[in-house]
């Protein structure tokens, strides 16, 4: 009897196995960090053998900590973060190049030429400049997305593009490197993804969900190094290396902040989740219509389950907030752990007139400028370390109003609460000042794990391990809610500053 579904959950910083019971509580997890290489500013990679390698021993560890065989185990599914872009050789498995992660700001001048062939009148795509693509995938021209770093990779790296013109190598974000491994690598492995990665690429067409053969044209990028883009919820293959889930169905890949969108049980149209991670990423099921945002998100797919109507979303993406903390703690050494941030931070009343905008990767949603770099300003002799740590944590609450208000304003309809998840949110502080500064109810389910419950969701539904998406709705249940008491007239105060503060990023990269 099959008790169990597995997550693969392929993170920015670690990679993470974990196990659900059939309430979708965690039964074990292992997790393993992997290197931040950042070669020089603005370029972060990491190395595609280390998270396969990690990704194995993470498996075995989960597996091993519940006391679990592969034959207790009735599906995989597999998340990822997403957009970052790995190449490698078909035959050999061996990457051609380090995996260029999403934060990466090093197509800069690519995305900007590609913007300006739409100003000289080439119909490839439609649209100019940043607009260029989003009538066809939804997104901005921007440094955040695969497609401009596979192109840096075959322009870059030498003898790259020759093999990959003549079919030896192929790209994936990394649930398909995952998948690929886990399915035999060089001996068969399988090259596929699901819509909501691919729809990350800038490549796919949001309503055919098909790979835009146009763009990639424009881009340089054979289509033979593209992966199938399945649904995110089938049985693509059983796991075929000789690891511990050998024979185990792997049967759910989304992207990891569409899988926190599904283990919220954001099923429904107008349902939204902040997930505070790396980053940060509001996602707004918007149903089987894709809208098109006028405010500075993306539009995306939310998920496709077999051959049901794919379900889109409209996003908020902000690049850098939990890595903030994580950037005082490595950086500057200011703190010792992540949770120093909320004790500096209680030891006063408010940010002393200080605001940090981290715009290490540009900014992303709504703005799209990757000239900007981050500032803390309000500076003066009166601010100390609890000024700043609180600063901190307010970033991450002050970008999540702003691309909400962006979602309010393209879907006409106000979010009522906000259901959040992720890293962070065990950070009280930030959760009252986040409900204060929205001015709406901050909800925590009592599964937090949402992203890797999403991936679990998909598998176990696409085996029969789970009947329906009424099984998802009826596992989520409410850990604790905020409320807002912050007073309106301080709420847009602060918020006005911070507005302010942000123009200050502007400009900084000519
Ligand atoms: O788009 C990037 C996102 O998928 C990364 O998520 O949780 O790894 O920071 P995370």
């Amino acid at each position: 009897m099959t008790s169990y579904v597995a997550a693969i959950d392929q993170g920015t910083t670690s990679t993470r196995a974990m196990i659900f019971d059939h309430s979708g509580r965690v039964v074990a997890s292992d997790q393993r960090e992997h290197e931040q290489i950042f070669p020089q500013a603005g370029w972060v990679e990491h190395n595609g053998e280390e998270i396969w390698e990690n990704t194995r021993a993470v498996t075995a560890g989960a597996l091993a900590k519940a006391d679990l065989r592969a034959s207790d185990i009735a599906a995989v599914g597999i998340t990822n973060q997403r957009e970052t872009a790995l190449v490698w050789d078909r035959r050999t498995g061996k990457p051609v190049y380090n995996a260029i992660v999403w934060q990466d700001t090093r197509t800069d001048k690519i995305v900007h030429e590609l913007g300006r062939l739409g100003t000289s009148g080439s119909t490839a795509a439609g649209g100019s400049g940043q607009e260029r693509y989003r009538a066809t995938t939804g997104l901005p021209l921007a440094t955040y997305f695969s497609g401009p770093k596979i192109k840096w990779i075959l322009d870059n790296v030498d003898g790259v593009r020759e093999r990959a013109e003549a079919g030896d190598l192929l790209f994936g974000n990394m649930d398909t490197w995952v998948l690929w491994n886990m399915t035999g690598g060089p001996d068969g492995g399988l090259h596929v993804t699901d819509p909501t990665n691919a729809s990350r690429t800038l490549l796919m067409d949001l309503d055919t969900l098909s790979w835009n053969a146009d763009i990639a044209a424009e881009m340089g990028i054979p289509m033979s190094m593209l992966p199938e883009i399945r649904s995110s919820s089938e049985e693509y293959a059983r796991v075929r290396e000789r690891g511990v889930l050998a024979g185990v169905p792997i049967a759910g890949i989304l992207g990891d902040q569409q899988a926190a969108t599904f283990g919220q049980a954001c099923l429904s149209p107008g349902e939204a989740k902040n997930t505070y991670g790396t980053g940060n990423f509001v996602l707004l099921n918007t149903g089987t219509e894709k809208v098109m945002s006028q405010n500075g998100l993306l539009t995306t797919v939310c998920y496709k389950i077999g051959s049901n109507d794919t379900v889109y979303a409209l996003e908020g993406s902000i690049a850098v907030t939990g890595s903030l903390v994580q950037w005082l703690r490595d950086n500057l050494g200011m703190i010792a752990t992540a949770a120093e941030i909320e004790q500096h931070a209680k030891t006063v009343e408010d940010n002393g007139g200080a605001y940090f905008v981290p715009a290490f990767s540009g900014l992303f949603a709504p703005y799209w400028r990757s000239d900007a770099r981050g500032a803390i300003v309000g500076l003066t002799r009166y601010v100390n370390k609890g000024h700043l740590a609180r600063a901190v944590l307010e970033a991450t609450a002050f970008q999540s109003r702003e691309v909400i208000e962006a979602m309010n304003a393209d879907s006409g309809v106000p979010l009522k609460s906000l259901k959040v998840d992720g890293g962070m949110v065990v950070n009280e502080l930030l959760m009252q000042f986040q409900a204060d500064i929205l001015g709406v109810p901050v909800i925590r389910p009592v599964v937090n794990e949402t992203t890797a419950l999403g991936a679990a969701y998909a598998a176990g539904l696409a085996v029969g391990f789970w009947a329906s998406e009424d099984d998802i709705r009826n596992n989520w249940a409410q850990d604790k809610e905020w409320t807002p008491t912050m007073d309106e007239g301080t709420r847009e105060a602060q918020y006005r500053n911070w507005k302010k503060a942000v123009t200050k990023t502007f400009g900084w990269v000519e």
